[in-house]
C-alpha cells in the first residue's frame, strides 16, 4: 500500500481544487500537532493523574475535566503558532480569543477540544472537533460577521477520534477523508479515502435515559425502529457511548443515525453549535449523509452566540429523513 501523509493529502488537495485556500495547510497541520500530544497524554491519563474533574465548570454548565482544562491549553498553543488564525472560539472559554490582527489572520477556528470528556476516567473513547471559517471583515474582528456563521460558510472541518487507534477525519469541501496517526513516525497516514456514509444504517445512537422528557414524534421514531420488521431491516441496534465522536465515526462508517434532541430539560438540545454541531454536520454532508435539528438543516443556521445549543439529528440521509416526517408528523398533530 502506498503512504501519503496528511501534509502530502492537503498540497494535493490544494493543487486539485483551487478554491481550497492554501493557507488552512498551516492551520490543520497545527491542529494535528494539538492532536498528537492530546493522543499521547490520553494515552496516560490515569498515569499523569490527569482523571476526574477541574473542580469548575464550563460556560455551558458542563463539569470541566482536568483533561477538557489540559486539551483546550494544548490547543490554543498551538492556534497561536498557526499565524494564519485571528480567533479561537472553544467551549472550554467564555470568550472568544482573538490571536492575532495581523493581515495574514484570516480564519477563525470553532474547536472542542476534548468531546465526550466523561469518558476519561473509564478508558473510553474521546475526541478533538473542529470547524473553519475565513473571516469575512477587512480590519479588526467584528465577532458578529467573522464567528456568527452559517455553518455552509466553513471551509474544512473534521475531527480526532482517540480509540483503539487515533484517527484524523478531515473535510476541505471535496468528501471526507480518514487519517491514521502513525505514532512511531509521528505522521497522519491516509487510510480511509473518501470516506461514503451509507445511505441508511441499522444503528441508532441516543441517551434514551431521556425518553420521558422527549417529545412524541421521538418517541415515535423510536418505537419504530426498534419494531420487528426484517423487509426494512428492523429493529435498529443501539449504539451509545457517550461521546459524540465516536458514536458519529460509527454511523459515518457504517451507517445509521445518532440523535440528541431538544427535550423537557434541554429545551434547545445539549449541544453547541458553532463546534460541535456545524463541523460534524460539514463531515456527514460531505459524506453524503444529512445533519438537522429535526426540521432545519444544520448548516443553514446562522449561530446568535459563540456557545448556541441546538438539537442535532445526524447519520444516513434516509434515516435523518424518516426522523424529519416524525418531526413534520408530530407537529402536524
Ligand atoms: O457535551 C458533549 C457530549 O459529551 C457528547 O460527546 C455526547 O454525545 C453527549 O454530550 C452526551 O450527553 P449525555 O451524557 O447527556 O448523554
Amino acid at each position: 500500500m502506498t503512504r501519503k501523509t496528511l501534509a502530502h493529502f492537503f498540497a494535493e488537495e490544494v493543487r486539485a481544487h483551487p478554491a481550497v485556500p492554501g493557507a488552512l495547510a498551516g492551520i490543520v497541520s497545527q491542529l494535528a500537532l494539538a492532536s498528537k500530544v492530546i493522543a499521547r497524554e490520553t494515552a496516560r491519563i490515569a498515569l499523569h493523574n490527569r482523571t476526574g474533574s477541574a473542580g469548575e465548570a464550563n460556560i455551558t454548565g458542563d463539569e470541566q475535566k482536568k483533561m477538557d482544562v489540559y486539551s483546550n491549553d494544548i490547543v490554543l498553543k498551538a492556534l497561536r503558532g498557526a499565524p494564519g488564525v485571528a480567533a479561537f472560539v472553544s467551549e472550554e472559554m467564555d470568550e472568544i480569543q482573538v490571536l492575532s490582527d495581523a493581515a495574514e489572520a484570516q480564519f477563525i477556528v470553532c474547536a472542542d477540544p476534548f468531546d465526550g470528556s466523561s469518558n476519561t476516567d473509564i478508558n473510553g473513547s474521546v475526541g478533538t472537533i473542529f470547524g473553519i471559517y475565513g473571516t469575512k471583515s477587512a480590519g479588526p474582528l467584528d465577532p458578529s460577521q467573522d464567528i456568527l456563521r452559517k455553518g455552509s460558510e466553513q471551509v474544512a472541518a473534521g475531527y480526532v477520534m482517540y480509540g483503539t487507534s487515533t484517527l484524523l477525519v478531515l473535510t476541505l469541501g471535496h468528501g471526507v477523508h480518514g487519517f491514521t496517526l502513525d505514532g512511531d513516525v509521528g505522521e497522519f497516514v491516509l487510510t480511509h479515502p473518501d470516506i461514503r456514509c451509507p445511505a441508511k444504517g441499522k444503528y441508532y445512537s441516543a441517551n434514551v435515559g431521556n425518553h420521558r422528557a422527549w417529545d412524541g414524534s421521538t418517541r415515535q421514531f423510536v418505537d419504530y425502529i426498534t419494531e420487528k420488521d426484517p423487509a426494512t431491516k428492523r429493529p435498529y441496534s443501539l449504539r451509545y457511548s457517550g461521546a459524540l465522536v465516536g458514536d458519529l465515526h460509527r454511523i459515518l462508517l457504517e451507517g445509521g443515525i445518532y440523535f440528541y434532541p431538544a427535550d423537557a430539560k434541554n429545551k434547545s438540545g445539549k449541544l453547541r453549535l458553532l463546534y460541535e454541531c456545524a463541523p460534524l454536520a460539514m463531515v456527514a454532508e460531505q459524506a453524503g449523509g444529512k445533519a438537522t435539528t429535526g426540521d432545519q438543516r444544520i448548516l443553514d443556521l446562522r449561530a446568535e452566540s459563540a456557545h448556541q445549543r441546538v438539537p442535532l439529528v445526524i447519520g444516513s440521509a434516509e434515516d435523518v429523513a424518516l426522523f424529519g416526517k416524525f418531526s413534520q408528523n408530530g407537529k402536524a398533530q
